[in-house]
């Protein structure tokens, strides 16, 4: 009996990926290039299991505990239907039996598609002994999933081919190129969001005047300066980009119709917090990045983590309970973590 157990790390996007091109939401091809750091497993993670058996009818799959309905979920039966698809046939033939598990709140902004389709993708291909591509693999479960297949710093190229052959992640630059980049993460809001990412970004598309400039000049622009601020490893740069993209994902929410607001008072007041801090040191050294979502990542160099975690916690204290992450403390949260 196969059995494969994998763990997948989050990545986040520093230029976001928001809207889908001609294919929708089965090839799941991008409007824009996006770019990304991935994260170490610890402390955030997706961990997934894969029997592969004829002792039951279905395929079953288990997340956090509880039976996901396999049948509605039309990306799942995707990803098994292209995995065996690529399985030798005695294998192809055998149902999976999957238990799938983040160690983080799920859908509330926080990278748990990109990590759980990208633990997912990886451990089916063990257990069929699939020749499918993880990364692509993990794109038609979760667009921003592919990115997590590589480590380091990783671009998710569109492509302009309908059938999305030329759509792929690939590694920018490993980890070991910019060992001082540290990212932390402040959970502000554990609850699952209202409106998820791919809604979102469909009523997006369709609504914001905001997007037709972001897909064909804004974003091209930013891929390339920030790029060459990675290259050079030049952390203001890379800090004042990465805030305006962000920026501009909220200002696009905020112009598509109906609203879509996933940022909250505290999500403001960290990003308030963090202009008056770079302004109080004379330049940029920490940059925050929302998702679609309250939760508030950052980016800083090795050198100023002592100070960045004071002057959060100063504001931030642990004594609110909304701050915390699960069961840990706001400490916990605001621990660096690794680009891997
Ligand atoms: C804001 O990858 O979750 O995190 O492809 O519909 O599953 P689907 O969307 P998803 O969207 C992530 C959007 C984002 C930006 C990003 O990670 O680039």
């Amino acid at each position: 009996m196969a059995h494969v157990t994998v763990t997948a790390p989050i990545n986040i996007a520093f230029i976001k990926y928001w809207g889908k091109r001609a294919g929708g939401e089965t090839l799941i091809l991008p409007t824009n290039d996006s770019f990304s750091i991935t994260l170490s497993t610890e402390p955030f993670r997706s961990k997934t299991s894969v029997v592969l058996t004829d002792k039951i009818a279905e395929d079953e799959l288990w997340l956090n505990g509880k039976k996901s309905d396999f049948a509605s979920t039309a990306r799942l039966t995707n990803v098994l239907e292209t995995v065996r698809a690529t399985s030798p046939p005695e294998l192809a033939k055998l149902k999976a039996f999957i238990v799938s598990e983040n160690n983080f709140p799920t859908a509330a902004g926080m990278a748990s598609s990109a990590s759980g389709y990208c633990a997912l993708a990886s451990a089916l291909v063990r257990a069929f002994q699939s020749t499918a591509d993880v990364s692509v693999l993990s794109r038609i479960g979760s667009g921003s999933a592919c990115r997590s297949a590589y480590g380091g710093f990783v671009k998710w190229l569109m492509g302009k081919e309908e059938d999305g052959s030329d759509c792929r992640a690939v590694q920018y630059v490993d980890h070991t190129h910019w060992p001082e980049m540290q990212v932390l993460c402040a959970v502000l809001k554990g609850e699952q969001k209202d409106v998820s990412s791919t809604k979102g970004m469909q009523l997006s598309l369709q609504t914001s005047p905001m997007m037709k400039d972001r897909i064909e000049t804004i974003v091209p622009a930013r891929m390339e300066e920030i790029s060459k601020a990675v290259t050079e490893r030049n952390f203001d740069k890379f800090a004042e980009i990465t805030m305006i993209d962000s920026d501009d994902l909220q200002q696009v929410c905020a112009t598509t119709i109906p609203k879509v607001q996933y940022a909250t008072e505290d999500s403001y007041a960290m990003i308030r917090l963090i202009h008056a801090f770079n302004k109080a040191k004379g330049k940029r050294v920490l940059a925050y990045t929302f998702d679609a979502g309250a939760n508030c990542f950052m980016f800083t160099l090795k050198e100023n983590i002592a100070e960045v975690i004071a002057v959060l916690l100063h504001h931030f204290p642990t004594a609110d309970e909304s701050l915390c992450f699960n069961d840990t403390s706001l400490v916990a949260s605001y621990k660096a973590v690794e680009v891997a």
